[in-house]
């Protein structure tokens, strides 16, 4: 019984929230003090760190900032965009619903870097964009790619031409040779949700590295985040926050257990982000607004944080690292502890996916909160069953048999003992 009690009380939600409810409540009154500045230009400013001058447009969501862009080239005949298959799969809607046809591409083998060259020679004459996903870090095939497509589009007229687009939401921050990721391509995005190490409720920025977009013409028919937009996003955050917080998550995560071990499929589709893939019929219109200024204030002082926060999740993931790596079950897909790789979690892949079951299951009976991978091999799955040309075999076996370690920067050692347990 007092093992059951030990385990239960200790149990330590898995998210980490970079804004706490005192943060937002400190910020939205100095907000009401002294709105009358236009925070964007500060943003914009202090966000150069990562870039070199380019053109920042901030969206209600990331991925609302890659429909705008693509929808801007509307015109181009060419429809097919080239996008890594283990991805958010709202990003390969974005594709869909701006009228372009995905197409999936593998990861190397146990790795996040991707094996794409080959597909821009296979498809070259009907590709407009390419989208290289920074997983956890730089994805380094990205130099490999750019040399590619330059070399492609020395021989096409400027409506032609291939772009280059960075997905940077979980990969801000990380650098090869001093280039940080999302100053390599010609666009990339960038997302604020509140899962990030900077967050604007939810929110995420294209960013134009080479001035070609026309600011007039982008801010033209998009509606801002309203008044009534934040209350119901700030209402919901401080649910989560509440539900996730240190008395209450021993109790929810009784209902989460609840609900895993019995299907009960309602409560997960809410809750679990990786649940399951579908397509409407067109954008969501609350994915396209313009960050409203109150967001933009909340992320200011955020910015000079995202380093050190990096900083400590390295050191957690290096912990788990040293302490799994002689576990002859586990592959571990990114062991440079430093600068190029960013662990927003600590991934491993289980070389079996009968093991990673077991573990799953396990951290259910101990109370121990881990969650399933968020990211599906998109290639494979029902919705996107027009679009499959090619075969992703790697990233099938990833998404498959990868766990993704907490790193929580609140946990203490004996939370990460907990983790590190489950794998005796
Ligand atoms: C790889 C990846 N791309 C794009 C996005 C989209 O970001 P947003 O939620 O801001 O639309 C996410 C969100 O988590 C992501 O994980």
């Amino acid at each position: 019984m007092t093992n059951f009690l030990k385990s239960f009380f200790k149990n330590k939600s898995r998210f980490y929230f970079n804004i706490s409810f005192i943060y937002l409540l400190n910020k939205t009154v100095k907000y009401i003090i002294d709105r009358q500045v236009n925070y964007q230009d500060i943003l914009t400013k202090k966000l150069q760190k990562y870039f070199t001058d380019p053109n920042m447009f901030f969206f209600n969501h990331g991925r609302g900032g890659f429909y705008f862009l693509l929808k801007h080239f509307k015109n181009k005949s060419k429809k097919k965009v080239l996008i890594n298959s283990l991805t958010l799969f709202e990003m390969v809607n974005m594709i869909i619903y701006a009228g372009y046809d995905p197409v999936f591409v593998d990861n190397k083998k146990n790795s996040f870097e991707t094996n794409t060259v080959h597909l821009i020679d296979k498809f070259s004459e009907e590709l407009s964009f390419v989208v290289v996903t920074h997983l956890n870090g730089i994805n380094k095939e990205i130099f490999d790619i750019k040399d590619k497509i330059e070399q492609i589009n020395k021989t096409r007229d400027k409506n032609n031409r291939i772009y280059l687009i960075e997905d940077v939401a979980v990969g801000l921050g990380a650098k090869f040779n001093d280039v940080y990721t999302g100053s390599i391509g010609d666009f990339s995005i960038l997302s604020f949700n509140i899962m990030k190490n900077i967050t604007s409720l939810t929110g995420g920025a294209l960013i134009d590295n080479h001035k070609v977009l026309k600011i007039d013409k982008f801010a033209e028919n998009k509606l801002r985040v309203s008044f009534f937009d934040i209350v119901k996003k700030i209402s919901f955050v401080s649910l989560l926050q509440f539900l996730n917080s240190r008395l209450i998550f021993p109790f929810f995560f009784v209902f989460i257990r609840f609900a895993q071990k019995n299907n009960f499929n309602f409560f997960l589709r809410k809750y679990r982000t990786d649940f399951e893939t579908y397509t409407l019929n067109k954008i969501p219109p609350d994915f396209t607004k313009n960050l409203s200024n109150f967001q933009m204030y909340l992320l200011i002082d955020q910015v000079e944080e995202i380093d050190e926060k990096n900083k400590l999740r390295i050191n957690n993931s290096l912990n788990y690292y040293d302490r799994l790596k002689n576990n002859d079950k586990l592959i571990f897909p990114q062991t440079n502890f430093n600068h190029e790789n960013i662990f927003l979690e600590f991934p491993i892949i289980c070389k079996e996916k009968k093991y990673k079951d077991y573990i799953l299951q396990k951290s259910l009976n101990n109370y121990v909160d881990i969650k399933n991978y968020y990211y599906k091999n998109c290639e494979s799955e029902k919705s996107y069953k027009i679009y499959k040309v090619s075969s992703s075999i790697n990233s099938k076996y990833i998404s498959e048999n990868i766990i993704m370690l907490p790193n929580n920067i609140n946990y203490c050692r004996s939370d990460f003992e907990r983790i590190i347990n489950l794998f005796d």
